[in-house]
């Protein structure tokens, strides 16, 4: 049942691709919380079909849209629009590089992946934020998130041109929500999350080594998927109303841990 805190509330959810995903868990909080939303995601992961599943649990609409075209994105709003009148929140949990997929090393990247790996994975938020904009389709103190990673501030060798991506995101977050702030005080920020075990998370090389080793680093270990999804409820309700155009460390303390006494225990071992 949760507390209700998001009753009344209309959303969009996008990339619930299986029941790893993070906006899978998302959408399972946020209609515990009472809301109600649209599912959307790129046609061809539709075809996988899971999210239908999820649709029927949480009686949502899917509403396909590839984020990098400008049409999907215009019908998708007005579709909401058509449905809710305005909505109250956005999650953006996309991400894909084609670099990544293809196994590029980050010193010799096919530039056309790149470009594409930066429309999907970023510049499909400031789309999504100008799309929404334009139309006014997100009510007074609405709330927008856009999903991030540490890379974006360190470096993490095999997160290659996913790194960019993420500065990009988060800058995006940050410009836009200047803007969208003063037009409609509509929240805009971005969750900084730990590694988790996701059908994109997982196809970063070396995955499984860097999650341990964040959690190792992290006084409160990493923060789960249905950790973040509690903490985008959080955010989308108003119990967060004054705060925006943050990129908001979500990962248990890794952020701000220098070295761990795990980690030495396990240098120690080994030397
Ligand atoms: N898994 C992690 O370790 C981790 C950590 C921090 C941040 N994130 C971010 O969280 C977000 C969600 O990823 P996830 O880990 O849940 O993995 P996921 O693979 O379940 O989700 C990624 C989603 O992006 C969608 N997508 C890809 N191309 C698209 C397009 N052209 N149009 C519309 N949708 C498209 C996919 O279909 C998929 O649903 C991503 O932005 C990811 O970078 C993930």
């Amino acid at each position: 049942m949760g507390n209700q805190i998001l009753k009344g509330k209309k959303g969009i959810i996008f990339g619930a691709l299986n029941d790893q995903s993070i906006a899978w868990k998302v959408a399972e909080t946020c209609h515990e919380e009472g809301a109600e939303f649209i599912l959307t995601n790129a046609p061809i992961a539709m075809r996988m079909g899971a999210i239908n599943e999820l649709a029927e649990k949480t009686k949502s609409e899917i509403v396909a849209c590839d984020v990098t075209l400008q049409e999907d994105m215009d019908k998708l709003v007005d579709k909401a629009m058509s449905k809710f009148g305005k909505v109250d929140f956005i999650l953006h949990s996309v991400g894909m590089s084609l670099n990544v997929r293809k196994g590029k090393a980050y010193t010799d990247l096919n530039y056309e992946f790149m470009k594409k790996t930066f429309d999907i994975s970023a510049m499909s938020f400031h789309r999504l934020l100008q799309t929404c904009y334009q139309k006014d389709a997100i009510n007074e103190w609405g709330s927008v998130i856009g999903l991030s990673y540490i890379a974006a501030q360190r470096v993490f060798p095999d997160y290659n041109e996913m790194a960019e991506s993420k500065a990009l995101l988060e800058s995006i977050g940050r410009s836009f929500g200047y803007h969208y702030g003063k037009f409609r005080k509509v929240r805009v920020n971005t969750i900084s999350q730990s590694p988790t075990a996701t059908t994109a998370g997982s196809g970063v090389s070396g995955f499984d080594a860097f999650m341990s080793y964040a959690d190792k680093m992290s006084p409160l270990g990493n923060a789960s998927g249905d950790d973040c999804a509690n903490y985008c409820v959080s955010l989308f309700s108003d119990y967060t109303k004054m705060v925006t155009m943050q990129n908001l460390f979500h990962d248990g303390g890794f952020s701000y841990t220098g070295i761990s006494q795990d980690v030495m225990d396990l240098f120690r071992e080994n030397s």
